[in-house]
């Protein structure tokens, strides 16, 4: 008994250590994006152990920077612990649209057990806690870490997050920890008037963290991060068409989105026109909002090119980023967005391929110097019911899913 009781000892305080490095590691990150993680936020994570929400995982594992997968379909990962950085981001979001968590009710959709123990810190002893997801084996093994991290007060709930979970039951945050595609209505419906919703929200094939809050029938944002999640299963699962153009080379289309896949294929092996910008930009500029401004403006065109380290190391392509770069493709002519760097400055370009290479990389330049001209805007999203006719809605490009109407703008600097 002795002997468990110092082992038991000996590794909380090796978890310890590695938790406050990793809390470190996550403070030093949002430094570097130019955010600042809030005190409160800091406390809990310094204060929840993640290794009893992954006690398959070495705690080496349990303290590192990522997601930690704990469900696979096939080759699909369908559930995971969240990575600690994203997590970090995603409840500073919805504590500072909320003013702090203090007391908040919260409704978290997709459950570890992880993330809603850093709720329950947060919220404090006279707030509450629901988690909910659509797997049994999540909920099963999140209420059992939950209890035995010593979090009797989360309740967890099995059931498709689509739906409301209880008939007039109000939420002063909900946060959605699995990649949406839409906002069905009984998200906002079951926001208190002013709340908080916090979605990773799919738009024109790539995923943001958006803090929006409620404002009647309309959702506002507040704040926004680049992030990555797994899918949303259930009524509100949407597809994602990945269409192989060469050797580690796709286009990634989101659902709806049609392009002539065969005149596709053989694009990249055109020989290849350049445009450049001709930009002095920093590291901090963030690439991410430009994808949306092209995506809004390039319209039925637009595409995500995404490549393996493979065919950027043979020179088969060289985008902006691998996993996800503004492209579009129309008329058999491909044209995607990428970069060179000078000392610790760089300069953005479009590399073009097929019949108009040249005109449709020169297109897509064009609107990264209109960008940068507008001051680097970021994207401000509002999200009305489906039914909203034309007339009312705020001036903006509008992208329509199946429950909402979405309307980006970008207010120059
Ligand atoms: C990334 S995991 C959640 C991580 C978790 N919040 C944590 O503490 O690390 C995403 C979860 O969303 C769940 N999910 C997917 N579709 C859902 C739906 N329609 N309703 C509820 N949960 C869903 C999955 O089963 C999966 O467990």
């Amino acid at each position: 008994m002795s002997t468990t009781t110092t082992d038991r000892t000996d590794q909380d305080e090796r978890a310890e250590v590695l938790r406050n490095a990793l809390v470190d590691k996550a403070i030093a990150d949002q430094k570097a994006k130019g955010l600042v993680m809030r005190a409160d936020v800091e406390r809990a994570m310094r204060t929840v152990p993640r290794d009893r929400f992954i006690p398959e995982a070495t705690l080496e594992e349990a303290y590192k920077n990522t997601a930690v997968i704990t469900k696979r379909r096939g080759d699909e990962t369908v559930s995971s612990v969240s990575a600690p950085f994203l997590i970090a981001e995603m409840l500073g979001q919805a504590a500072d649209a909320l003013d702090g968590l203090g007391g908040r009710d919260v409704l978290e959709i997709g459950s570890g057990g992880y993330n809603a123990a850093l709720l329950r810190e947060l919220v404090g002893r006279t707030g509450s806690v629901t988690t909910v997801d659509i797997d049994a084996d999540v909920t099963d093994r999140a209420a059992a870490c939950l209890a035995a991290a010593g979090y009797n007060d989360v309740t967890v709930v099995c059931a498709d997050a689509e739906h409301a979970i209880e008939p007039d039951r109000h939420f002063d945050l909900i946060i959605v920890t699995v990649g949406a595609w839409d906002i069905p209505p009984a998200w906002r419906e079951q926001l208190t008037e002013g709340g908080v919703l916090v979605v990773p929200l799919r738009t024109f094939g790539t995923t943001r963290s958006w803090a929006l809050r409620r404002a009647g029938d309309r959702l506002v944002s507040h704040s926004h991060r680049q992030c990555g999640f797994v899918a949303m299963q259930g009524a509100g699962a949407h597809t994602m068409r990945y269409v192989d153009i060469a050797d580690g080379v796709h286009l990634r289309l989101d659902e709806g989105e049609q392009i002539d896949v065969d005149a596709a294929k053989g694009v990249l092996t055109q020989p290849r026109s350049e445009a450049w910008a001709g930009l002095d930009l920093s590291p901090r500029t963030r690439l991410h909002d430009l994808s949306l401004w092209h995506a809004t403006r390039l319209r039925e065109q637009a595409v995500i090119l995404t490549a393996q380290e493979s065919a950027i190391e043979s020179g088969l392509v060289a985008p902006s980023w691998r996993n996800g770069t503004s492209a579009t493709f129309h008329n058999g002519t491909l044209a995607y967005r990428t970069l060179r760097w000078t000392d610790r400055r760089f300069d953005l370009g479009a590399y073009g391929h097929g019949p108009e290479a040249f005109a449709a990389a020169e297109r897509m330049v064009e609107h990264m110097r209109a960008w940068v001209e507008a001051g680097c805007p970021p994207p401000e999203l509002q999200i009305l019911p489906a039914h909203t006719p034309d007339g009312d809605l705020p001036d903006g490009a509008v992208l329509d899913k199946r429950h909402s109407r979405l309307i980006l703008t970008f207010t120059p600097q």
